[in-house]
């Protein structure tokens, strides 16, 4: 089996000679800080053996839940936010035909995500929808206190038994949560609920390979045998014991940092040419984005779908400020095969292209993308995918973990813990007059009436 490979040749002519060589020295230093765990942050690192300490037997019982569930739902309703909830959606879109929600298989349920917002339109819709339907739960919260999945569970939870009666409603809800402590844990314990186990040493957006991942993966008729199988390649093929030339998540991470500390590239724009690849990105961004953005400092994760958004950001990546570089994740090989079709009159002047694959069409127009971005200043580094698959989507996200922990290391940050994200649950909860925050209303409130 190939791996998935990086091409860095044209970033790597924007930098004077010599400058990566330092930056890939430093990946080296930073690699080796997070494999030996001296690094800030160190008691988050079990996701980097994770591939490899993943046993047999707990994905056979993984899928012995997803059979489970496919045997008994019409809809699975996956409830999380961020890291309990992006990876699972980012390999389910990225694995389904992109019409799969519409087309009547009664076989096949549709995996559906709550818990990720507070849109009471969203939730509202969402119980119509499940009105009268054979629905399960999957509750992810590692922490078990969030309140946007703890919201999504309490209403789930309630229709689930109301509909299926509270003994056949336990077989649907599983909660994958912290061992010990939390209110999922403690719910799942009071009311038999059968759980999986967030690992304490792998935080949230790093998790996807556990069952926050695996299970929602499985459930949607995934094979995570297979995605675990191109992680642990990717585990092996990154490991400080590879040759740093050939470490990809060691160039990738030395050569984002040189560009965004050496060319005030500040901004990464992960482009895809797939639209199944959006949620990857979505993945991508929160990975990068929590990591790296801390103590004032972090590039910028951004996104793009092309070629759809060349006729809407294409304008800024050509001609904006000149403070971006793009990450392309560029398929190889696309599942189908349509060939651009003849037209006896031709008005659009299209017949040149009658028989060829749309598929060629799509990668002129990003090897035109690619040029005209390198003329324009845009440092570009492609990620080729030789297809979509559970095998290398394994790799991809491997790849992309482990040089989060090696960029966030040269960065000098702690890329494994999220501060910043408490600031808004402060404010909200003051705001709602939670218990305990009493201080914090009273301030928040002089504050307003200024
Ligand atoms: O990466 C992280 O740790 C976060 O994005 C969390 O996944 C997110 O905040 C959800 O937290 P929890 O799983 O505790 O509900």
């Amino acid at each position: 089996m190939n791996n998935i490979r990086l091409d860095i040749s044209k970033a790597e002519n924007f930098l004077p000679a010599g400058t990566l060589t330092a930056y890939v020295d430093k990946a080296k230093t930073a690699l080796n800080a997070i494999e030996t765990g001296k690094c800030p942050g160190n008691d988050f690192l079990g996701w980097i053996t994770l591939p490899t300490d993943t046993t047999s037997q707990l994905l056979d019982d993984i899928k012995a839940t997803a059979k489970v569930y496919r045997e008994m739902c019409e809809y699975i309703v996956v409830v999380g936010i961020g890291g309990s909830y992006l990876g699972s959606r980012a390999v389910i879109e990225a694995m389904s035909d992109n019409f799969k929600w519409l087309k009547k298989d009664s076989k096949t349920p549709v995996v559906l995500f709550a818990g990720n917002n507070i849109g009471e339109d969203y939730l509202a819709e969402l119980q119509e929808l499940l009105k009268g339907k054979k629905f399960g739960v999957i509750n992810i919260s590692k922490s078990g206190t969030t309140t946007e999945p703890a919201l999504a569970f309490r209403l789930l939870r309630k229709q689930c038994e109301d509909q299926r009666g509270k003994e056949e409603a336990k077989k649907v809800i599983v909660s994958i949560t912290d061992a010990h402590k939390g209110a999922a844990r403690a719910m799942a314990t009071k009311e038999g609920y059968k759980t999986y186990v967030i690992p304490d040493n792998v935080g949230g957006r790093f998790s996807v390979l556990t069952p926050v991942g695996l299970l929602p993966i499985a459930c949607a008729g995934l094979d995570i045998d297979q995605l675990i199988a191109g992680a642990r390649d990717m585990q092996e093929a990154t490991s400080g014991k590879v040759k740093a030339e050939n470490n990809l998540s060691l160039q990738y991470a030395a050569l984002r940092n040189v560009l965004y500390q050496e060319q005030g590239k500040k901004i990464e724009i992960l482009a895809n040419y797939q639209p199944k690849l959006h949620f990857i990105a979505e993945w991508w961004k929160q990975l990068f984005g929590e990591s790296e953005g801390k103590d004032h400092k972090g590039i910028f994760p951004a996104s793009v779908d092309l070629t759809t958004d060349l006729h809407s950001m294409g304008q800024w990546i050509q001609d904006g400020e000149r403070s971006i570089m793009e990450t392309v994740i560029s398929v190889e090989h696309a599942d189908h095969e349509v060939l651009f079709p003849h037209d006896d009159e031709n008005l659009d002047g299209l017949n040149f292209l009658e028989g060829k694959r749309v598929d060629e069409v799509n990668k002129m127009a990003e090897l035109g993308t690619q040029l005209a971005h390198v003329d324009g200043g845009v440092p570009n580094v492609r990620i080729v995918v030789p297809q979509i698959s559970e095998y290398y989507i394994g790799q991809l996200i491997y790849f992309f973990e482990k040089a989060c922990g090696i960029s966030g290391n040269i960065l000098g940050v702690n890329a494994f813990n999220q501060p910043g994200v408490e600031a808004y649950k402060k404010n909200m909860f003051a705001l709602l007059n939670k218990p305990g925050y009493e201080a914090e209303s009273k301030a928040i409130q002089e504050r307003l009436r200024k």
